[in-house]
């Protein structure tokens, strides 16, 4: 007997990609899949996927690690903790947040913050960067640089009082970006109305987390998405929308798209499942469920999932955003805080796949397939990872969950693995789970343990490529440009 013709074999599974779900043996050979097909020869190692589903590990392309809030406080995870959250949840690649706080330098900022994921990251990653001081010295060198060196992408805050750039900023990160080809995301709310609306309630003595959904009207986001579309318009610059969370914002998307602009818009399980009211609980309790944009109402979510089934929305990630509930966290003012003193965001990167699994294959409001694109193939078409990440074909990273659809699991505070120390969404009963994770062919999650030591996460480079080439159709008035010198994209 020669040697296996594979170091792993995952045996008769249905294999689902973005468009196609077939019955299959995969065969992996390193940390990639070497062949597809019926009756493969054995492997060194077998995992019977028979009655499973062998669907391509989760890419989240939203969540916040071991990283600064806007208000200063560091959140609850560490890599390690928040990715192996992730990898229970089925998810294998994160992308996650560099930040630029005022007055940092965005080269050591990276450092810092890649050494932290060196250390501590179980799953493959990389980082959006976000820019909060868009000095000369940025715009003109770190920011190319950075790019050049694998950051393809940027966020821009336009809310927040220590993050927000001003419409000026924007328009020079906009340009910088696209003379180097990359993604740019961005949280689109008008600051002013936040401002003033929570201002006006607190002077009223509306101080409760409820209140927090009141003082984001959603004009505000729909004002904020109009503006920034117009600013990406001027430049011709492809941007990502983040956490769309209301029925007019996703038909500002589609307008845009429609009229040929390269917006992409995501939503989150915040929007498709939470409205206004779960921040409505006795005492500080529904700061747990406070995240900004604030969850809306039950029209939104339906407009939000009608917008994925059309497209107009391409992707749905977690916003992790981890803080506990306690004075660590979203009571670090004390146990009288007003909604404006609490950190914003949720706990999501364990829950995301199965709360999405179960409404859309278990529940039936979208195929396999669409899971599949929506939550994997997507982000990594959109953020340039693909084909090595986000689907399951010959030659691509053996990133792969396992999923039993099945299996019902009733969430709680107790089973997740990030130390928020709870999750939103305890109580629901789910069906469908990933019981086996693997990443680059190596057997991360199984039989509920993890089996990755930290720092066996690997970052992965991304340059400029197609998702973020601009359309070539400049603003006229941006066409004096070109005899000014600039170089623009044709
Ligand atoms: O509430 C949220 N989403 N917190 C995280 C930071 C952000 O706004 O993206
Ligand atoms: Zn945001
Ligand atoms: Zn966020």
């Amino acid at each position: 007997m020669g040697e296996p013709a594979f170091d792993m074999v995952i045996r008769g599974g249905a294999v689902a990609t973005a468009t196609d779900v077939f019955k299959a043996d995969v065969g992996i050979r390193g940390e990639r899949i070497a062949a597809i097909g019926e009756r493969l020869p054995p492997g060194r190692q077998e995992i019977d996927a028979r009655s499973r589903y062998v669907l391509p590990g989760g890419i989240d392309s939203h969540c916040h690690i071991e990283q600064l809030s806007a208000g200063g406080l560091m959140n609850a995870d560490t890599w390690e903790s928040a990715t192996a959250s992730a990898a229970f949840g089925g998810t294998t690649t994160v992308i996650s947040f560099a930040a630029q706080h005022v007055g940092m330098q965005l080269p050591q900022v990276i450092e810092d913050y890649s050494a932290l994921a060196q250390k501590g990251a179980i799953v493959d990653y990389c980082f959006h960067m976000i820019v909060s001081d868009a000095t000369e010295q940025l715009v003109r060198h770190d920011l190319p640089a950075a790019i050049k060196a694998g950051h393809a992408s940027i966020k821009l805050f336009m809310t927040y009082d220590k993050l927000r750039v001003q419409d000026e900023q924007a328009l020079d990160v906009l340009m910088t970006a696209r003379e180097n080809r990359a993604m740019v995301c961005v949280h689109a709310e008008n600051h002013g109305m936040i401002a003033w609306m929570g201002k006006r309630l607190l002077e009223r003595g509306y101080t409760a987390p409820k209140y927090h959904a009141v003082s984001h009207p959603r004009v505000s986001e729909t004002e904020a998405f109009e503006r920034l579309i117009a600013m990406a318009a001027l430049i011709d610059q492809p941007i990502m929308i983040f956490h769309v969370s209301t029925r007019e914002g996703a038909a500002i998307i589609r307008r845009a798209r429609g009229s040929g602009q390269k917006v992409f818009g995501e939503t989150c399980p915040q929007y498709l499942f939470m409205t206004a009211q779960d921040l409505d609980r006795p005492g500080l309790e529904g700061a747990k469920w406070m995240c900004s944009p604030p969850p809306r109402s039950r029209d939104d979510q339906e407009a939000l999932w009608q917008a994925l089934a059309l497209g107009d929305l391409q992707t749905v990630t977690s916003d992790h955003a981890p803080y506990r509930f306690d004075a660590s966290g979203k009571l670090s003012a004390g146990p009288n805080a007003n909604f404006k003193q609490m950190a914003n965001g949720q706990p999501g990167l364990e829950t995301r796949l199965p709360i999405l699994f179960d409404a859309m294959v278990s529940k039936g409001r979208m195929d396999l397939c669409r899971f599949v694109q929506l939550t994997a193939t997507e982000p990594a078409k959109i953020y340039n990872l693909h084909p090595r990440k986000g689907t399951i074909a010959i030659g691509t990273d053996a990133d792969i969950a396992i999923w039993n659809p099945r299996r019902k699991v009733t969430l709680s505070d107790a089973m997740m693995h990030d130390r928020t120390g709870y999750t939103p969404f305890a109580g629901r009963t789910v069906t469908g789970w990933p019981e086996q994770v693997l990443r680059r062919g190596a057997l991360i999650v199984s039989d509920g343990k993890l089996q990755a030591s930290a720092g066996s996460g690997r970052f992965l480079p991304r340059t400029g490529g197609p998702a973020a080439e601009p359309s070539g159709r400049l603003a006229p008035e941006m066409d004096s440009r070109r005899n000014f010198g600039a170089r623009l994209y044709d």
